[in-house]
Order: structure tokens, then sequence, then C-alpha cells
């Protein structure tokens, strides 16, 4: 097995196999900006010990007191390892300045000798090119490099501020062991305070193997729809869809959801992009439930600033912390926006819901749609099919009074004749009324 030096970030971990490749050279490509003096101190900080400490050389392009000042805000940080000589820096900028590539050599060596360092980061490459008189000369330099380093079992970090273009032609490219490309790409990552923080996309591939679908069906807390679903209620452990226009009830019934479950011991989280936790909490307050100390859990972003990929983390995270059984998501088009991109909204919703469903965790999915009156069809973004039970909420006209109606469209692949019932919202919750003849 080949070993690996860990960023000390689990997902970023995760993605790299494990982290840089143990005494290897890695190669951290990015234009300038894009976070790889920040990556390669966690790398130094998390790895440097006393017997092997880390080495971070500047270079012209730059400038040491440029590093440490903008190092010194990290949370990485650690003075104590500087000052112990953990992690030392030092600056080749003035031999590179005075006396050209083969200086360098001669003064890498002499660093590799005297510390011993079990990390060695240059920061940046580039100033190398920028010297050599010609590429043979760059060339010769390389592999003397490449032999100090792999004489001294010691593993490398070269930053080289490229683009993916000017990445592939240069020559440190060839020889390097592993390659970490900060791009716009495929994982998307925040630097923050914290470091090098990544968000792995959420693109889990189709699993075929069988899992058991819950065969259960409890009652979802929603009086009037466990009355029309009879049968004991939903199928949970499944994901359920909640279609409706503004204001009919679909926010409500979410609440409803997650307040029953967790009086019927499901912890619960409500994902929201429509309302604050102050205006929860006077919700939920006209229902007699109490938001502080309860067992339902708000996550509230607004979509103006909301980061998807790190949404979806924090998401699965608070799940994994209060142990959440029900899932409201308020609402599906909030999620669609903050994506940008329909294919990823699909493939993170996809992944998401195969991840609740194998987990035995009920989602609820709101949808809300333009239309008041007389839906034939839910704009979902090809969603529907993901869920076990939609139901369908809109508002029907009867002479001078418009009165909410409830239908289920669907449980469980089974499409079954729409009875449409009336539904009205009291202080004790969703109350079944008579079923409507809709005949226009
Ligand atoms: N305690 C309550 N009792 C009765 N009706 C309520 C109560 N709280 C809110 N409502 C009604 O519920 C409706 C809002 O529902 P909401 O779930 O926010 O709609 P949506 O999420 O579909 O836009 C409003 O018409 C409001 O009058
Ligand atoms: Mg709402």
């Amino acid at each position: 097995m080949i070993e690996r030096l860990p960023s000390g970030n689990a997902r970023l971990d995760e993605i790299l196999n494990g982290g840089l490749l143990k005494n290897a050279i890695n190669l951290i490509v990015g234009v300038p900006g894009s976070g790889k003096t920040i990556l390669s101190q966690q790398f130094a900080f998390r790895n440097a010990t006393a017997e092997q400490p880390a080495l971070y050389l500047s270079t012209l392009s730059e400038p040491l007191d440029k590093i440490l000042r903008f190092g010194e805000t990290l949370d990485v940080f650690d003075h104590e390892a500087v000052r112990e000589g953990r992690v030392i820096y030092e600056d080749l900028g003035q031999v590179l300045g005075d006396d050209g590539l083969d200086n360098i050599l001669t003064a890498i060596d002499g660093y590799l000798k005297d510390l011993r360092p079990g990390i060695v980061v240059i920061d940046s490459f580039r100033a190398f090119h920028a010297v050599a008189s010609d590429t043979t000369a760059f060339r010769r330099f390389l592999y003397g490099l490449t032999r100090l380093l792999s004489a001294s079992a010691t593993t490398a970090v070269w930053n080289a501020p490229y683009n993916r273009d000017q990445a592939l032609d240069a020559a440190e490219f060839a020889v390097a062991d592993s390659i970490i490309a900060l791009d716009v790409g495929e994982h998307a990552y925040r630097i923050t305070q914290a470091g090098f923080e990544v968000f792995p996309r959420l693109a889990d591939v189709y699993d075929g193997s069988g899992y058991e679908l819950s065969s259960e069906r409890s009652p979802t807390g929603i009086e009037a729809l466990d009355q029309v679903l009879g049968k004991g209620g939903y199928w949970s452990g499944a994901a359920t869809m909640v279609a409706g226009p503004s204001g009919i009830g679909k926010t409500l019934m979410g609440l409803h959801f997650l307040f029953r479950g967790a009086e019927m011991g499901e912890p619960g989280i409500l994902a929201t992009f429509q309302e604050n936790e102050t205006q929860l909490k006077r919700v939920a307050e006209s229902f007699g439930w109490k938001l502080d100390g309860s067992d339902v859990h708000i996550l509230s972003r607004s979509v103006v600033d909301i980061y998807i990929d790190e949404w979806v983390y924090q998401l699965l995270d608070l799940i994994e912390k209060t142990k959440a059984r029900r899932i409201v998501i308020d609402s599906l088009p909030d999620v669609m926006t903050a994506a940008a991109d329909p294919t990823r909204f699909r493939e993170w919703m996809f992944s998401l819901t195969q991840r609740l469903e194998r987990a035995g965790i009920s989602m609820m999915m709101i949808v809300e749609v333009p239309e008041l009156f007389q839906l034939r069809r839910i704009s979902e973004q090809g969603l529907s099919h993901l869920a076990a039970t939609v139901v369908l909420l809109q508002y029907v006209q009867e002479g001078p009074e418009l009165a909410r109606a409830l239908t289920v469209l669907k449980t469980r692949a089974m499409h079954h004749h729409p009875v449409v019932h009336r539904y009205e919202i009291t202080e004790k919750g969703f109350v079944l009324g008579d079923v409507l003849s809709l005949t226009r």
C-alpha cells in the first residue's frame, strides 16, 4: 500500500485517496489565488513532527513575508510549531536572485541534509522557470532536484501557478507523481480561516445492489393526509413530494410532519430557503409547538448566499448529528435556483434521495407551483419519480369562497384515480373535508 500524508480535512483526504503521495512529488496546480499556498501550508502543519519537520521554501514569485502574513491568519497556522522548529520557513528568493539554478540545488541539498524534513514545499515553482537560461538548463535542474528529493525520502509539494493548458506544457508536470488541480471542476471548495475545505461532488453512481425499501407505512402526523392515504399512512423511509401554490399550506404541512414525527420519537430537520428561524418559531407557536429544545431542527439558508455543495454537506452533517429520521426540504425550486445547473441539481437530488432511502430516512420535498387552480402537471424538474407518494395541494373556487383541496396523485409507483378532498387548516392542524367533484 502506498502511504499518504493527510491534509487533516476528512473530505479532502477522501477525494485524494488519503492525501499526498508519501516520498513522492506532488504538484499543486492552479491559477494565482486558487488556494495553493493555503493548501500546502495545511499539509505542512498537519504532517510536521519534531523528528521530521516540514520545510516551507518560498521563491521570488511568492515572497516569504507575504506567505507568512497570510498564513498566520489561518487556524492551521501553529506558532508553537514554528517556534519549536517543526515547521521551518526559508526564503530561496535571495539565492535564486543572486546565483541562479545551480545554487538552488546546493541550497536545497544543504537543507535536506541539515533538517531531514519529512515534507518540503516549494512555493512557487514558477520562479525557477524565470531564471532558467533555456529549457535544457531547466530540465537539468529539474532532474537534479528530483534526484535530491528521492535520495532523501521526503514528500515534495510543488506549487505551480498555471492554468490547465500551461500546466500540461510545463516540464514539472512530467516528473510529478501526483497532481492536484485547483480548478473549476469536479469538486467545489472554499477557502476560509479554517483552511482549505472541499465538498466532494455528490454524484453517487446508481447503486444497483438491492436494499430493503421499507414496506412499512406509518402516520405522517398530518391527519387529513393520513386519512386520504389510508392503510396506516405513508411509505416511511421513502420520499414524499408535496406540490402546490403559495400560501396553500405546504410549509405548515412540513412542520406538522416534523413536529408530529418528533412526538413519535423521530427527530427531524427542516431544510428551508423560505423562512428564517424567527418566522418559523412564530408559526410553530401558533400550533403550540416549541422549536427550542425540541427534536425539530432548522437548517435555514437564503437562496442568494447559498453555496449548494456546502449546503448538502451541512444537511448530511446535521442528519448525522441529530439522528434525524424525517427531513423536509422547502423547497425544491430553491435548491434548483441555488444549483444553477439542472444536471447538477438532478444528480444532487438523486444522490440525496438514494442515500436517505437506504438509511430509511423519510424525506418530504416541497414544490411550489405557479398555478393556483386546476393543476394538471407538476413542474417538478422531473423528480416526482423519486417520490413514493405525491401530494397535490390546490385552491378551488366555490362561489365567492376559496377553499383548499388535497389530492394524492400516487403512492408507491401506483397512480390511482385521484380524489380531490377539501381540507381546512385550523389550530388543530389539517382537517379533512368533503370530496369535491372537479368537473370542468
Ligand atoms: N395556526 C394557524 N392556524 C390556521 N391557519 C394558519 C395557521 N398558521 C398559518 N396558517 C395559514 O396557513 C397559510 C400559510 O401556509 P404555508 O404553509 O406558509 O403556505 P405555503 O408554504 O404553501 O406557501 C396561511 O394562509 C395562513 O393563514
Ligand atoms: Mg412555504
